[in-house]
C-alpha cells in the first residue's frame, strides 16, 4: 500500500472555499470581496472595509453612517476589562493582555453562545470598537499614564491614535495608520485565520475563536513578524551595517524577519501600497536614515537570497515613527484583522464540517506492560 503523502505545514493544501478574499501569488493580487486592496486602501476608511468582509459588499452612505454610529457608541473601555488588564505584569507581552482581554468580554457576555449570524455580526463590531481600546490602554499604561476617553466625532483610526498618543496626529499619520488596518485586515486561511476556523469547526463560540487566533498570531512567523521586524532594525542601527548584519544572520541559519511568504514567492501584493504609507511617514518624520537602512536590507536580502519583503515589512517600521512601543505592533495586527477572523468564522459557521485531518504514525509498534 502507498503511503499517503504529507505536505507538512498543509503546504499547498486546499482546504475549502472562501468568498471573503482571494489571493493570487500568480498575478500578485489580493481581492477582499472582489475589491483589489490597493483599491481599497486608495478609496476607502478602514470601517468600510469592515463593512465590505462582514457583509459582502461596501456600505451606501446611510449603512455606513448606521455602521459607524453604532461602532463610536461601543469604544468605552469595560471597567471589569480594565480592572483586569490592571492586574497583568508589564512584564507580559501585549499579546497576552488583548488574548487575556477578549476572553473577559466573552465571558461577561451573556449572548457568547450564541452564535446566530445576527449574533455574531454583533459580537464582531463589539470586538472592533473594543480593541482600540485595550490596546490604547496597554500601551499607555506601560508608559505610567491614564486612560484616555474614546471622542465620538473621530473616525476609527483617528480615535485609536488619540486613545494612545491623547492628540489627534496629523491627517498625514492617520491616513497611514488607517491604511496599515485596511491591508492587515484579510488574508484568506492564513495560521491565524485557520486557527480561528478550526475552533469554530467544533461549534465553539467566537469569542473563543478569536482567542485561539490571537495565539496563532502571535508567533513571529505570523503576525510576530512586524514586532521582530523593528528588532532588526535596532540590531542593525545603521545602513551601512546591513550588509555585514545579514550575512553573518544567514550564515547562522537566522530567519530574516520581514522577509519571504507562503503564498507569495514573488512579493507580498500589499507591501507596494504600505512601503507608500511608511514614505510618507519617513518624510512627515524627516527619517531619511530609516528608508536608508530599509532600502539596503531589502537590497541585500534580495542579493543574497531572492527574497521579498512581506507587509510586516514596511508595518513595523511605520508603527514605530507613529510612536508606538514596538511590543504593541503585534497588537494592531490584531486591531485589524479581527474583521477578517470574525468574516471566517461567519463563513465557517454558516457551512460547517468538523476540521480533523489524519496523521500518519511513525512511533513505536504496538508493544505491552510487563
Ligand atoms: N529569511 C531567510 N530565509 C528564508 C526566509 C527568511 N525570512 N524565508 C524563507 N527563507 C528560505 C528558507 O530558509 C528556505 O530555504 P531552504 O530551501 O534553503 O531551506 C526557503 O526560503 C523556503 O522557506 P520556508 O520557510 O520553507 O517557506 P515557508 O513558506 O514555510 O515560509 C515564512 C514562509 C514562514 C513566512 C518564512 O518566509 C519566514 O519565516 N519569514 C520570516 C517571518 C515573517 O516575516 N513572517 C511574516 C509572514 S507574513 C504576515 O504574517 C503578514
Amino acid at each position: 500500500m502507498t503511503e499517503p503523502e504529507i505536505r507538512k505545514g498543509l503546504s499547498g493544501v486546499v482546504v475549502d472555499y472562501t468568498a471573503v478574499s482571494k489571493v493570487n501569488p500568480d498575478t500578485n493580487s489580493l481581492l477582499y470581496r472582489g475589491y483589489p486592496v490597493q483599491e481599497l486602501a486608495a478609496s476607502c476608511i478602514f470601517e468600510e472595509v469592515a463593512y465590505l468582509l462582514w457583509h459582502g459588499e461596501l456600505p451606501t452612505p446611510d449603512q455606513l453612517l448606521e455602521f459607524e454610529t453604532l461602532e463610536r457608541s461601543m469604544r468605552h473601555l469595560d471597567h471589569a476589562v480594565k480592572r483586569v488588564i490592571d492586574e497583568l505584569p508589564l512584564t507580559c507581552h501585549p499579546m497576552d493582555v488583548v488574548r487575556t482581554a477578549v476572553s473577559v468580554i466573552g465571558a461577561r457576555d451573556p449572548r457568547a453562545e450564541d452564535s446566530s449570524p445576527e449574533e455574531n455580526l454583533a459580537k464582531s463590531i463589539r470586538l472592533m470598537a473594543a480593541l482600540p481600546a485595550i490596546i490604547a490602554y496597554d500601551q499607555r499604561r506601560r508608559r505610567d499614564l491614564h486612560l484616555v476617553e474614546p471622542r465620538d466625532d473621530l473616525a476609527y483610526s483617528a480615535n485609536f491614535l488619540h486613545m494612545t498618543f491623547g492628540e489627534v496626529p496629523e491627517l498625514a499619520v492617520v491616513s497611514a495608520f488607517d491604511v496599515s488596518m485596511i491591508l492587515y485586515a484579510e488574508h484568506s486561511f492564513n495560521a491565524s485565520t485557520f486557527a480561528a476556523r478550526v475552533i469554530t469547526s467544533t461549534l465553539s463560540d467566537l469569542y473563543s475563536a478569536v482567542t485561539g487566533a490571537i495565539g496563532a498570531l502571535k508567533g513571529a512567523l505570523h503576525g510576530g513578524a512586524n514586532e521582530a521586524v523593528m528588532h532588526v532594525f535596532d540590531e542593525i542601527g545603521s545602513a551601512d551595517r546591513a550588509e555585514e548584519w545579514l550575512d553573518t544572520a544567514l550564515a547562522e541559519k537566522r530567519k530574516i524577519m520581514g522577509f519571504g511568504h507562503r503564498v507569495y514567492k514573488n512579493g507580498d501584493s500589499r507591501v507596494p501600497t504600505m512601503k507608500a504609507a511608511l514614505d510618507t511617514l519617513i518624510e512627515h518624520y524627516d527619517r531619511p536614515d530609516l528608508a536608508d537602512l530599509y532600502d539596503q536590507l531589502e537590497a541585500t536580502m534580495g542579493a543574497r537570497k531572492a527574497i521579498k519583503p512581506n507587509l510586516d515589512y514596511p508595518s513595523g517600521p511605520a508603527y514605530h515613527l507613529i510612536g508606538f512601543d514596538t511590543a504593541m505592533f503585534t497588537p494592531l495586527f490584531v486591531a485589524s484583522r479581527i474583521t477578517g477572523w470574525t468574516a471566517h468564522i461567519r463563513e465557517q459557521a454558516a457551512s460547517n464540517a468538523l476540521i480533523r485531518p489524519l496523521s500518519l504514525y511513525n512511533g513505536p509498534e504496538e508493544r505491552h506492560i510487563g
